[in-house]
């Protein structure tokens, strides 16, 4: 990909756990372009959150990026100073969690809080009527009401909507949506899902949308990583994964989508005692499984060079049904 906005390469977080490094991400390498929608699949711990952490430079403390680079427009982000982070966490990559309310401060009113951002950032003379725009932006019909609640005043999704605005304002690069939608209601899911994508297509935003909903990606992202026990196991253009999946975990995790043909199963999370097997860590479930699986496959094209399965089978170009 020519001059990505974001270059995530090789990258290996760990942890500690009983005295031994723990892996949490193993070699993720992933770019995005500028104003690119991309989709990040795969089940609880896989890891996805981790990685939209390290974008940010939030990781949680004791997990530590051990090798590997985040190269954001051309700088190191590994190597940048905590105050540089800070300058462009926000500004430049805002994040929008799955929970408004712990990103909220519950003891200040909304617009305090949007007007602190702005006027931290200095992004206008007149906070108070920015804020206002910029709640109106999200299709808040009263502004001026949702400007003076208290965020517990709020429901679920018009908090999500005021954090959405949040990150708009500085007219960042990039947003890391975190699983942005799976606190809300069934009915509001899709009106937030699709104010975000509509505004990030307006403004050129690029999007980074992490969800374990394999359905939300496939309406919103053109491209798809799946990860599986801190890698990326699988990735390419959505419809070419999602309707030939390669990798069995991707297969697996299609099979409990609850619209698909056959029935739906359920996936175990990985366990501690998975994840510490050496080689391929879906392996222990997956029914193709073979002796060469011992050794930890790496990413392999197939067809196009986008097209890419951390499967053995891979190599040998076939669609593993
Ligand atoms: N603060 C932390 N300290 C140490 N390990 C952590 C911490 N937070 C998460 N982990 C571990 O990192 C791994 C990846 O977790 P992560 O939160 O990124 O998963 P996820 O894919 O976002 O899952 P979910 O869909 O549940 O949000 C897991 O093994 C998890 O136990
Ligand atoms: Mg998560």
């Amino acid at each position: 990909m020519a001059n990505p906005l974001l270059s995530v390469s090789d990258l290996v977080v760990q942890s500690h756990r009983n005295g031994s490094p723990w892996p949490l991400l193993n070699g993720v390498s992933m770019d995005i372009s500028q104003g690119e929608i991309v989709g990040l699949a795969g089940e609880s711990g896989a890891g996805k959150s981790m990685l939209g952490a390290a974008i940010n430079g939030l990781l949680p403390n004791g997990c530590i990026p051990v090798s590997g680079q985040i190269i954001w427009k051309s700088e190191s982000l590994l190597g940048a100073s905590a105050s540089r982070l800070h300058g462009l966490r926000g500004a430049e990559i805002a994040t929008i969690f799955q929970e408004p309310m712990t990103a909220l401060n519950p003891t200040l009113r909304i617009g305090r809080q949007l007007m602190d951002v702005i006027r931290t950032h200095r992004l206008s003379d007149d906070a108070k009527a920015y804020a206002l725009r910029h709640l109106s932006d999200v299709r808040i019909t009263e502004p001026q009401t949702t400007f003076e609640a208290w965020p517990h005043q709020l429901s679920g999704g018009m908090r999500q909507r005021v954090l959405i605005a949040m990150a708009f304002m500085c007219r960042p690069s990039l947003i890391v949506a975190d699983e942005p939608t799976t606190a809300l209601d069934f009915n509001v899911r899709n009106q937030v899902l699709d104010l975000l994508l509509t505004l990030a297509r307006e403004q050129g935003t690029a999007v980074l949308l992490i969800s374990h909903d394999i359905g939300v990606i496939q309406k919103s992202c053109q491209r798809i990583h799946v990860m599986y026990g801190g890698r990326i196991v699988e990735q390419g253009s959505t419809d070419q994964v999602l309707n030939a999946p390669h990798h069995p975990y991707t297969k697996a995790l299609l099979k409990c989508l609850p619209h698909r043909a056959e029935p739906r199963s359920r996936l175990q999370a990985l366990s501690s005692d998975e994840r510490r097997l050496p080689g391929c860590s879906f392996r222990a479930r997956c029914d193709c499984a073979e002796e060469r699986c011992v050794e930890v496959p790496a990413l392999m094209v197939i067809g196009e060079r986008a097209r890419q399965s951390a499967c053995w089978r891979a190599s040998q170009a076939e669609v593993i049904i």
